[in-house]
């Protein structure tokens, strides 16, 4: 069977180690003995404002976007405050939003997973929400939600947060960020998770307008990212051409993987944008999640997420690819009469 296949987590599958990013010389640049402060955060924050089109101290960071987002949480949506989901989403999020000790209101969309404008007012009219939070390409089902419709919301309730977690968005090739300088109310999330190839990392970006940056900041704890995290963050961030280079890969990766999943009778791939795809299969989910882990293949089973009958499988490597196709093409098969 050879070495099991991790293709659950929707993180970048070929190894990146420290020593790729930090020689010898930025070990001994980099001390200890200091707190953070804001000097370590400089050239990642100039880096990505550039590549965001926003000013500098529009960025915030954190140890992940689970990290940033709890920080937003506390701020916005805790106790006495709800936040308002598109289900089937991101469970972490609700999660956080608990945490913080919010409430969290849900408008259950379904699959296939497509918000009007019209459905997102109502259920914001319905929840009068503190947090409204759009996942686009949304965790499990890959698509996107149109512009208009997260606008339309930052519109129409210019006093309530609208948080837009982009943790695929460079994959997908879309963003938010142009409108951020209109729309004081919107706060976009990003990862480092993805095509960055560095969920081990952990480094999470809110971007805000400059109004809410100056506020947050005010409230923000100053030394929660170590100086090895931003050094490390800011050769990654340099290195563009390695990133771009990796979302061509995924893409092209994907659009092979989606094909072998439509070619198999009776599974129903869902359009991706995303590093997954989620996939409906004929018979009992778990089971087939089971068949593929005794072949070494890792999926992610998705009924307890609110997908009926649906798993989801990260675009591995080719190598990786390959093999959760043939396996998929055993195991998913239907069975003869
Ligand atoms: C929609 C979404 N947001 C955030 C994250 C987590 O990102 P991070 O590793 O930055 O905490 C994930 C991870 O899978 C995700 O799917």
């Amino acid at each position: 069977m050879g070495d099991a296949i991790r293709l659950a987590a929707n993180e970048w599958p070929e190894p990146t180690p420290m020593g790729r990013y930090l020689t010898a010389g930025d070990m001994e640049r980099v001390v200890l003995n200091r707190y953070p402060g804001s000097g370590p955060a400089t050239e990642l924050r100039e880096i990505l404002a550039a590549r965001y089109g926003v000013a500098p101290d529009q960025l915030t960071f954190g140890n992940g976007s689970t990290d940033t987002l709890l920080g937003l949480f506390l701020m916005f949506g805790g106790h006495g405050r709800t936040t308002l989901v598109f289900t089937p989403t991101f469970p972490i999020h609700m999660r956080l939003a608990t945490i913080a000790g919010g409430a969290v209101a849900r408008e259950n969309v379904g699959l296939p997973y497509e918000i009007s404008a019209e459905r997102a007012l109502a259920a914001v009219e319905r929840t009068a929400p503190h947090v409204v939070l759009f996942c686009t390409p949304n965790n499990p089902t890959g698509g996107l939600i149109g512009d208009q419709v997260i606008l339309s919301v930052a519109e129409r309730y210019p006093g309530t947060l609208v948080l837009v977690d982009e943790a695929y968005g460079d994959i997908a090739g879309t963003t938010l960020l142009p409108a951020l300088a209109d729309h004081p109310n919107l706060v976009i999330s990003k990862t480092f998770s993805k095509e960055h190839a560095a969920a081990g990392l952990r480094m999470g970006i809110l971007v805000y307008h400059p109004d809410l940056a100056e506020a947050v900041r005010a409230a923000q704890l100053p030394t929660n990212v170590s100086v090895v995290t931003y050094a490390l963050a800011t050769r990654i961030a340099r290195d563009e051409g390695t990133i771009r280079s990796r979302i061509a890969e995924i893409r092209s990766e994907r659009e092979r993987v989606r094909r072998g999943l439509s070619g198999i009778e009776g599974v129903e791939p869902f359009p991706s944008e995303a590093n997954f795809i989620l996939f409906r299969v004929g018979g009992d989910p778990v089971r087939v999640y089971d068949r593929f882990l005794d072949e070494g293949v890792l999926l992610r089973e998705m009924s307890s997420w609110g997908c009926p009958g649906c798993l989801r499988v990260s675009i591995g490597t080719p190598a990786e690819n390959d093999r959760f196709l043939a396996v998929a093409a055993r195991v998913l098969a239907p069975t003869p009469a």
